[in-house]
């Protein structure tokens, strides 16, 4: 049995692999593979499972090129917005993604940019940094308190479950919107259901835990910033896509809304220009689920999805489960 792993991962899993007996070709680049690079590694018909990324289309025309003995494709990643998961089932091929082990990490980074958004830590950071510290004075960078505010959580998964959890731990009031009403989670967390315009016109942050999808591309608009409060601060860790970013520009420069933390863009890498500029914006090259303890547990998983499915088992982390 071989893989195809389209870029460098963490070596643990390579070292699975290698215990588990299982052969791998890996493409040598720490950065995502050229399209062309990818369907000429696939041509050979010689793998029986890929390990993908978030950057990797998986579509009809690379599953044809990779051929029959295909039996999973295993996503780095708890997204998969990048893979056509039809055209995998319609092959019997299994997908998989990370669940679960990078929740924590990702619900930090997203506090993170919160918490640095608004105490306004970069800007501070870089008066410093330029030599243009004169001194404490009681008006500089004056920010945001955090407690008896509201945080809305659009996707209450569990990201936005560990995201609210921090935010309760801040004294704050949490608000969430979901396909589905979670009253559990409710109950446990004691957080309150709005609709998705309630949200947004009573939170003083949102943050957006929701996956990318065709209805939830460009959830974030116009409309919507035109609703939130000129105090709020947005932050995205899900993808950039949720949020259309030209009108986030607009938001921000009209001053609709106060500032925006961003690990995650429409066009990634590509960011668009007029974000890097604007003061109140803090900015992280997708950094959500990266400690080390976290992609160490994201490729483990990976690589046991890979090793049950070509022992004809399934694990929880199987997507299409009708392939079995
Ligand atoms: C994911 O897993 O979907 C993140 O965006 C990358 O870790």
């Amino acid at each position: 049995m071989k893989v195809f792993i389209s870029r460098q991962i963490p070596n643990l899993g390579l070292k699975l692999l290698e215990n588990a007996g299982i052969e791998y070709d890996l493409y040598p680049s720490d950065y995502a593979i050229p399209r062309t690079d990818f369907i000429a590694s696939l041509k050979s018909n010689n793998y029986h499972a890929i390990i993908s990324t978030l950057s990797d289309k998986i579509d009809a025309e690379l599953l044809d090129i990779a051929g029959k003995q295909v039996k999973i494709v295993a996503n780095f990643a708890v997204g998969y917005a990048n893979i056509d998961i039809d055209e995998c089932s319609k092959r019997g091929i299994a997908v998989s993604n990370t669940p679960d082990v990078l929740s924590a990490a990702t619900a930090d980074m997203a506090f993170t940019l919160l918490l640095a958004t608004a105490r306004r830590l970069i800007e501070g950071h870089e008066l410093i940094q330029n030599d243009a510290w004169q001194g404490w004075t009681p008006t500089q960078l004056l920010g945001q308190d955090l407690k008896q505010k509201t945080l809305g959580i659009i996707g209450m998964g569990r990201i936005g479950e560990e995201m609210a959890k921090r935010a309760l731990g801040f004294n704050m009031k949490v608000v969430y919107h979901n396909r589905k009403p979670k009253p559990q989670t409710e109950a446990e967390l004691k957080v309150k259901y709005l609709n998705l315009n309630e949200l947004l016109s009573e939170s003083d942050f949102v943050s957006l835990h929701c996956p990318l999808s065709p209805a939830t591309k460009h959830l974030i608009g116009k409309k919507e910033f035109e609703l939130m409060k000129n105090t709020a601060i947005i932050i995205n860790t899900a993808r950039g896509a949720v949020i259309n970013e030209q009108e986030l520009v607009a938001a921000l420069k009209q001053g609709q809304i106060w500032a925006a933390g961003l690990d995650v863009f429409e066009f990634e890498p590509k960011i668009t220009e007029e974000l890097k500029h604007i003061p109140n914006v803090v900015l992280a090259p997708h950094l959500g689920s990266a400690t080390q303890g976290t992609r160490d547990a994201m490729i483990e998983l990976a690589v046991e999805s890979i090793i049950a499915v070509l022992s004809n088992k399934t694990t929880a982390n199987i997507l299409n489960k009708e392939v079995f």
